[in-house]
């Protein structure tokens, strides 16, 4: 492990942080710490929004300690690393560009400040054929669709793809609600490459043609009515088992995703729900609520023998292989190879780091993003 901080690196840096539930973000002094032999120094230069944004900010969800600071995700530049280069323990060099999600609840690691200190297991270089921003808008839910679907689902994405590979369920009906958001994006897609070909997306309408090219068997909107019914009717009865057997719920409403699927859900489905469960959504004078277990939510209303699975992405490296291999060579390749596509972008403006944050946490606060990724610069200039 270096001493000291290579030359031009400053000892302390600029990070956006909540100073507390509800309050406008601010800018708080960083140290900047020296990567251990597993870590590596990142120089930031762009970032992504996710909800959990909001739920830090304006929930204060699962925050011990103000001020916390802001970020699952970024990419920028190597610029120092704990082991000497060429050592086993990573693939990287100084200078690669690189992007990575990471742990927002680690002051050293997160996102939004312009020197972030990252487990190398965390990072992916760039491939070639992306940009900084297109690929930051990538690991957050791309590492979520791999871990809900594996840990939560419990279905096999096996890595290299074996030849002649066909999964067992491959005509299993897997039901992705909520497939435009940034979740279902690469939910879908990871199925489809996959194998798995009964996919049924639910979205609003406008997406549908998107989510069809992307792997969707079948789509159903969300706003109508009768998307329930509608649901129901396109899937067969079977003496084998539920109707919809694997669910998983990208968004993870009380009202908007949790009731409707307790109306398909039958005995021995699998309801995968991204947490936190959001009761009530916050709003410039609302204060949001939430819940941690999906077995608390609309209790009564679930068929027995529904199985409700909590989704936590951030226990992701429990898994060894995906510690070792998701993010340093899954991710990057599957992307040098087009098998997935980056979330559309939404570049947020602004003049400082601070502005910038502040405007993706009003507009999450509005419910704007509707199919996209917000992504953003941290650091001002490029190293
Ligand atoms: N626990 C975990 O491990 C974990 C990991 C990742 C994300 N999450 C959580 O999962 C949620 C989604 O994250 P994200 O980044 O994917 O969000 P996002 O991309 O910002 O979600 C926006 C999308 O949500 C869709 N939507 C909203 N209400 C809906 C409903 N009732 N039914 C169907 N679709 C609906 C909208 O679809 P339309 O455009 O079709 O209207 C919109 O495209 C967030 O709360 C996040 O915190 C949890």
């Amino acid at each position: 492990m270096a001493a000291t901080l290579p030359a031009g690196i400053p000892a302390s840096h600029p990070a956006v942080a909540t100073p507390g539930p509800h309050q406008p973000l601010v800018i708080i002094d960083q140290p900047t710490e020296l990567p251990k032999p597993d870590e590596a120094l990142v120089h930031v230069e762009w970032t992504s929004s996710t909800p959990l944004d909001l739920h830090r900010a304006d929930g204060g969800f699962a925050i011990q300690n103000f001020p916390f600071v802001m970020g699952c995700s970024l990419a920028g530049t190597v610029v120092a690393l704990g082991a000497d280069e060429g050592a086993d323990d990573t693939h990287l060099r100084v200078g690669d560009k690189v992007f990575g999600f990471v742990a927002d609840y680690l002051p050293r690691e997160a996102g939004v400040q312009t020197y972030s200190t990252v487990p190398t297991y965390r990072i992916s270089k760039l491939p070639a054929n992306l940009t900084l921003q297109e690929a930051v808008a990538v690991p957050t839910n791309l590492v979520t669709a791999f871990h809900t679907i594996t840990t939560d689902l419990g279905l096999d994405l096996p890595w290299p793809i074996p030849e002649n590979w066909k999964p067992a369920e491959a005509e299993t009906t897997i039901l992705v609600w909520g497939a435009a958001s940034s979740v279902g994006l690469y939910t879908v897609q990871v199925l489809r490459h996959w194998g798995y070909k009964n996919v049924l997306a639910v979205a609003s309408g406008k997406h549908h043609a998107d989510l069809e090219k992307l792997g969707a068997a079948a789509c159903f909107d969300y706003t109508k009515a009768d998307v329930v019914e509608r649901i129901l009717a396109h899937t067969p009865s079977s003496s084998a088992g539920p109707k919809v057997p694997l669910i998983i719920d990208c968004i993870g409403s009380t009202e908007g995703t949790l009731w409707p699927l307790s109306k398909i859900a039958e005995k021995g489905s699998v309801v995968a729900v991204m947490l936190p469960i959001i009761h009530v959504h916050a709003e410039e004078d609302r204060v949001p609520e939430y819940e941690e277990d999906a077995a608390k939510v609309l209790v009564g209303e679930w068929k027995e023998g529904v199985v409700l699975k909590n989704v936590r992405t951030f226990l992701y490296a429990e898994n060894k292989f995906y510690r070792d291999h998701l993010q340093p060579e899954v991710i990057p390749t599957l992307l040098e190879q087009g098998v997935i596509q980056p979330n559309k972008l939404r570049v947020i403006q602004g003049d400082t780091m601070l502005e910038r944050a502040q405007t993706a946490l009003n507009l999450l606060r509005n419910r704007a993003p509707s199919g996209e990724k917000f992504v953003w610069r941290v650091a001002e200039e490029e190293k």
